[in-house]
């Protein structure tokens, strides 16, 4: 029993007080519940996810540390100071990947910016480590062999309300090398369902370029009615997000597809530099043949040219950096 393990051990209880004081905060306060009513959550719902909310004025965090008697600088290792960040924000908690709660999201109520505030790392928690509903997930994951990556709160959650309950979310950064560790030792299949938007097909490209090389097989939910999984799930129900997971394309059809968008190519320059970025990408479907088969075919198609002319056309290029 190390001095690091008892350290460790306060931040949980000190977490867990804090948590159950924001939770208790929730049902006093009818415009936060309203926001979640609003949002499409039921009672069932609001007490599973275990949302909270901070007062205006709150000084939750400094009434939990002394009640356990941290000092200043603990309080300051734990995240906070002499204020609560997260006043007058919807809480919802961050758990580890055995469920224990080790950070916080806050959304404003309303909009505003920013619209969410998150938990800095700690000594405990890392943001490019953790993901968002894991160990709700986890199991579920193992047993339908494949993962659901969204990239916000709502999202995630949106998918386990309709009982898809392999989805998981990133905190609000890109996916990181631990993130990727953490989900091949549970299976080898992803879907992305990142937002429709164009900061979502950008997150798409680079996780791309991160999962294709250490050999996952990665698809791309298609959101064609609502913008991402919260909004198709509020609108459409459990069919909306089926009928999006149904929908997902292979990487290589998305790689093509959403470069295809980004250049004219119908003009020479732009149909050069989409086969220069796609030389890049050749190299990456490579250590696949199926999947590099299966772009060849993609590449081939939406470039307009015969499969053979594809493959000496992105021979000529160099490899960029
Ligand atoms: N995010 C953040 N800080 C912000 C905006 C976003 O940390 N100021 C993170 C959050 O984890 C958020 C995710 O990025 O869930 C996705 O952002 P966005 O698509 O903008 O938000 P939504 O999840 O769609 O938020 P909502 O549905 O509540 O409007
Ligand atoms: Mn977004
Ligand atoms: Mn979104
Ligand atoms: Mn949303
Ligand atoms: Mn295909």
């Amino acid at each position: 029993y190390t001095e690091e393990d008892e350290v460790r051990t306060k931040y949980y209880t000190f977490y867990k007080e804090l948590h159950q004081l924001y939770k208790s905060k929730l049902n006093q306060n009818q415009i936060a519940i309203e926001y979640l009513k609003k949002r499409g959550y039921d009672a069932r719902e609001i007490s599973l996810y275990e949302f909270g909310f901070s007062p205006v004025d709150s000084k939750f965090p400094q009434q939990v540390a002394q009640r356990l008697g941290l000092s200043k600088d603990e309080l300051e290792k734990f995240g906070f100071s002499n204020s609560d960040p997260f006043a007058g924000r919807l809480i919802i908690p961050i758990a580890d990947d055995f469920g224990r709660v080790i950070a916080f999201g806050g959304r404003l109520i309303g909009e505003g910016v920013p619209k969410y505030l998150n938990s800095q790392d700690t000594l405990v928690f890392k943001k490019s480590s953790t993901l968002f509903l894991f160990s709700f997930a986890k199991e579920y994951i193992k047993q339908v062999d494949y993962v659901i990556i969204c990239e916000g709160y709502f999202d995630a959650l949106a998918f386990h309300r309709a009982g898809i309950k392999n989805a998981v979310a990133t905190l609000g950064t890109a996916l990181t090398k631990s993130h990727i560790y953490k989900l091949k030792k549970l299976t080898p299949n992803i879907v992305l369902a990142f937002d429709s938007d164009s900061a979502g097909i950008k997150a798409a490209l680079r996780s791309l370029e991160m999962l294709i090389p250490e050999g996952f097989n990665v698809a791309i939910a298609k959101f064609e009615q609502a913008k991402d999984a919260d909004e198709t799930y509020s609108k459409l129900g459990v069919e909306g997000l089926v009928k999006v997971l149904d929908n997902s394309i292979g990487a290589e059809q998305f790689v093509v597809e959403s470069l295809a968008k980004q250049y004219d190519l119908s003009n020479p320059s732009g149909f050069n530099t989409f086969i220069k970025i796609l030389r890049n990408w050749e190299r990456l479907f490579s250590s696949n043949p199926k999947s590099l088969e299966k772009f060849y075919e993609h590449a081939s198609t939406t470039a307009g040219v015969m499969k053979e002319e594809l493959k000496n056309l992105l021979a000529s290029q160099q490899l960029q950096n």
